[in-house]
Formats: structure tokens, C-alpha cells, sequence
């Protein structure tokens, strides 16, 4: 038996990002900006933190890094090895793990990188820990994530008001994009932070276009629609309300959703 109370919120969570595939087309500008802001050389260790279909774990050994990547959903990781194949990298060590318990001894990687990956474990400070336990003492960790302020902070906000609450202790995903939060949560284990701004940009025809894709490919979105397929007037609320708050992001088809990269040298 597990003493780990988070384990039913991970099994949920892992059943709802099976659906995620076809994200990672929009998820692969932003691979080679974080590879590039982690500086990531030839011959580095690097480890890839909630990989899922591996976009970043790919582009890293294609600059010559030696991989390993894990996630917590093994669908994806089934993608993540074709993606593998297809670049020319089955060298790539996959791992079906959790943030919360990296399956890798101490001080083996010279870089931990997770793009929009550790910022799902629900408690920072265990990930935050993990992340710092394996990399060497010379290492860095550098991550992307959503801040609370922009469009995709704003739907996992609109997403945990139409949900059943989560679990108590489990941390909000885009306080993982809140610069002050990060500084806070890094203090002890990490030097000083350093912050880049960037954008990822998602083509559709229209609003309703980009609210199916969402429906469709985000678990914790097709979650909601799926527990309001018997309140039609409930759920027509909700999807008015998600295409008001993407309204200001869309412009000439394409919607913008900015993310913030994080880099910081262990301590
Ligand atoms: C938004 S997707 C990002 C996937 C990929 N990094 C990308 O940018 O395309 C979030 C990923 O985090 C994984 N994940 C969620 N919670 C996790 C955890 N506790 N440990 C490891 N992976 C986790 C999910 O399975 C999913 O693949």
C-alpha cells in the first residue's frame, strides 16, 4: 500500500493528459527556445521533467545533449519514442515516473529542464527538491511555465471553477508562472532566478475552433465538458465564458499565449 496521499489526484491526473498529442505541434517553437535559454552543449546530461510526447528531450539531443526524460503518462511516452526514432535519437532513455519521485540517484545531470511539466506535481517544494537532489552541484535547473496572468493561467483558472476542488495541499499550476512565487520557491536550493517572456501562438479558424481543440486535447478541460454533458445550460455558460476570456488573445487566426522560461544555477 502507498503512504502517498497525492496518489489518487496523480492517477486522475495522468488519465487526463492522454488526450494531450496533438498540443505538442504548438509545444515545439517553444522546446528549442528553452533548450536554447538552458544552454544546453554537447556531451551535458540533461533530464526532461514531464516530457510528454518528448519535444524537448528531442531538440536537446539533437544539439548533442545525452537524455533521459520522464512523465507520468505512459501514452505519451509510446509518442515521445516514435518522436525519438523518427529525429534519429533512440539513444533517448524513457521513463514512465513522477516529479515527486525522480527513479535517478543523486547528482546525475548537469541540466533538469521541464516545459510545462513539474509545474502539475502538486507540491512544489517535493518537485523543487527532486529536481535539486539529482542534478550535480555544478548544475541548472531551467523550466517554462504559465503565469496566472495571462491566457493560460486565466483557463486553468476558469477550468478549477467549473472542477471538483483538488485535494487539499495541492499548489495552483500557474503560481508556477508568478517570477516571485518562483524566487521563493527556488530560495535554499537555487541561486538567484533569471526570467525570460515569450510567446506560443496556436492558428484557428476561428474562436470555436480553438475552444474544440482545447476541449479536445486538454484533459482537465474535456474533464469539465464531460461532467456537464447532462446541464446543457450550464455547459453553453461555460463555453461562452472560455471564448470571452480568449477573445483578447485572438487576433489575424492565431491565438497568443505568452509563458515565462526560468533558469537557475544550483546553489
Ligand atoms: C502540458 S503537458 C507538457 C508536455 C511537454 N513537456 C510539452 O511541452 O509538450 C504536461 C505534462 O506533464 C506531465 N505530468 C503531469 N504531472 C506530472 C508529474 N507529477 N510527474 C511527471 N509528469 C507529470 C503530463 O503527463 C504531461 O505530459
Amino acid at each position: 500500500m502507498s503512504n502517498d496521499p497525492f496518489m489518487d489526484f496523480k492517477r486522475k491526473q495522468r488519465e487526463s493528459w492522454t488526450t494531450f498529442t496533438p498540443t505538442a505541434t504548438f509545444t515545439t517553437p517553444v522546446a528549442a527556445h528553452l533548450v536554447r535559454f538552458a544552454g544546453i552543449r554537447t556531451g551535458e546530461s540533461v533530464l526532461d521533467v514531464g516530457t510528454g510526447t518528448g519535444v524537448v528531450a528531442v531538440t536537446a539531443a539533437r544539439t548533442g545533449a545525452r537524455v533521459s526524460a520522464l512523465d507520468l503518462t505512459p501514452e505519451l511516452l509510446v509518442e515521445a519514442r516514435e518522436n525519438a526514432r523518427i529525429a534519429g535519437h533512440p539513444e533517448i532513455t524513457w521513463q514512465e515516473g513522477d516529479a515527486e519521485t525522480l527513479p535517478y540517484p543523486e547528482a546525475s545531470f548537469d541540466v533538469v529542464v521541464s516545459q510545462f511539466g513539474h509545474m502539475f506535481a502538486p507540491r512544489p517544494e517535493v518537485a523543487v527538491a527532486e529536481m535539486r537532489r539529482v542534478l550535480k552541484p555544478t548544475g541548472r535547473v531551467a523550466f517554462v511555465t504559465w503565469p496566472p496572468e495571462h491566457l493560460v493561467g486565466r483557463m486553468f483558472s476558469l477550468i478549477g471553477r467549473n472542477s471538483p476542488p483538488p485535494p487539499p495541499g495541492v499548489a495552483p499550476p500557474p503560481l508556477w508562472g508568478n517570477p516571485a512565487v518562483i524566487h521563493e520557491r527556488l530560495a535554499g536550493a537555487f541561486g538567484e532566478p533569471f526570467f525570460e517572456p515569450g510567446t506560443m501562438v496556436y492558428p484557428a479558424l476561428s474562436l470555436a475552433h480553438y475552444r474544440q481543440f482545447i476541449e479536445a486535447t486538454i484533459g482537465p478541460m474535456r474533464k469539465v465538458v464531460e461532467s456537464l454533458a447532462d446541464a446543457p445550460d450550464q455547459l453553453a455558460r461555460v463555453r461562452a465564458d472560455f471564448e470571452a476570456l480568449v477573445t483578447p488573445y485572438y487576433v489575424d487566426n492565431q491565438v497568443r499565449q505568452s509563458y515565462l522560461l526560468t533558469r537557475a544555477p544550483v546553489r
